[in-house]
């Protein structure tokens, strides 16, 4: 259990961020979209990039095998997965490791499965590649988003070469089941689809859920899938770009050694060493992390259920993305109502796919005051 809490400085301080989040509006908007945390980063990382930046050591990324080792520590111990850190290789950040991979598994025009709602990038991913989008999309459950495994597999039958997976997902919040992700992998096999694991929200997952790596599924899953992942949304350090991309099979890894040799030291030294660092010593700024984002979660649950009681929201089982239901607050773009008469800036749920247009996606991670400012904020706009 962590030692010391982690808070997000005053509005006015993050204001002078530099950063997309702090950037991308005017002062008067509470910016809660782009997915970056608002507190302070880990001291083991804030050290390591002191030390290099004192040093002037700032150049190309070369070898680095603290990087797999410290990953591997990690998902041990988190995750109880036993890696080969052999297989374990760098990219910029997981968008080109995503489009550098699928470029080597598909041809020009192949069809790639995504399950809407989903991160906007997937899309985009699978455009820069050339490569055409096939969506088997979740359904509402109650509350839950589930998944038609007997859609799934007739898509992998008419012939998908790639599965992009968001485990766990965003925007949905959701963790899937090991059931759930054997099922993909029993089928990538039987139709020889390719499942690229989306991992980036692994470490944020909270106490009551369980995260299951893909590939620690044994070796149908290690037949099948590549995991591509980074330390940079759990511990708040998109900026430094560096992601991994892991394999655990022979013949993936013969796959994946023909990734064009500058993927590697196309991502940053700095990234690459404060990657180490999150892994390697980066747990207790994680469980203090965790701690405030629990809190967080469970904040906007009570000033919703006494605000707003209409708007669906279920506790996401990872991370700090909310995913909000305001249908019945109104029906389309509330996320556009949200801005110009609430001055709060939200994902509209239409940009995760299609039949979401009532719901928005809200950033919790800063801190409790502009939380709930914000939701004040948002009551106005639809009055
Ligand atoms: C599922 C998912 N993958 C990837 C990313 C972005 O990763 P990167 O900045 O390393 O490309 C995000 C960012 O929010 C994300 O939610």
């Amino acid at each position: 259990m962590s030692q010391f809490r982690i808070k997000a400085p005053p509005l006015s301080q993050l204001q002078t961020h530099r950063s997309e989040k702090w950037r991308e509006f005017p002062a008067d908007v509470l910016p809660l979209p782009v997915a970056e945390m608002d507190f302070p980063v880990a001291d083991p990382i804030r050290n390591v990039l002191l030390e290099m930046v004192a040093k002037s050591d700032l150049g190309y990324l070369g070898p680095i095998p603290e990087l797999p080792v410290a990953f591997g520590s990690f998902a041990k111990k988190r995750w109880n997965w036993t890696l080969d850190p052999e297989q374990v290789r760098i990219a910029t950040d997981v968008g080109v490791a995503a489009v550098e991979v699928l470029r080597l598994v598909t041809s020009p025009g192949d069809r790639v499965l995504i399950n809407t709602p989903v991160y906007h990038n997937f899309a985009n991913w699978i455009k820069e590649a050339g490569l055409e989008l096939v969506d088997v999309p979740f359904h509402q459950v109650g509350q839950k988003w589930e998944l038609d495994f007997s859609l799934i597999e007739q898509a992998y039958k008419s012939d998908i070469k790639v599965h992009l997976l968001c485990n766990p997902h965003n925007p949905l919040g959701r963790t899937y089941s090991p059931n759930e992700l054997l099922e993909f992998a029993t089928l990538a096999k039987k139709y020889e689809v390719v499942i690229i694991s989306d991992e980036i929200h692994g470490p944020l997952t909270y106490q009551e859920a369980t995260f299951t790596p893909f590939l620690s599924l044994g070796s149908i899953a290690e037949e099948v899938g590549v995991t591509i992942t980074a330390a940079s949304k759990a511990w708040n350090i998109a900026g430094l770009k560096c992601a991994i991309i892991v394999s655990q099979n022979s013949n993936m890894d013969a796959v994946l050694s023909r990734l064009p040799v500058a993927t590697h030291y196309r991502a940053s030294l700095l990234g690459a060493f404060a990657t180490v660092a999150a892994f390697a010593d980066g747990e207790e700024w994680l469980d203090a992390v965790m701690i405030e984002l629990d809190s967080n979660r469970n904040l906007l649950k009570r000033l919703l259920v006494e605000k707003l009681p209409q708007v669906g929201y279920e506790l996401p089982q990872m991370g700090y993305l909310a995913w909000l239901d305001f249908s019945d607050y109104a029906k389309s773009r509330p996320a556009h109502l949200m801005l110009t008469k609430g001055k709060v800036a939200v994902n509209p749920g239409s940009s995760f796919g299609p039949n979401v247009e009532g719901f928005v996606r809200l950033n919790f991670a800063t801190s409790p005051e502009i939380l709930t400012n914000a939701i004040e904020r948002i009551v106005v706009a639809l009055k």
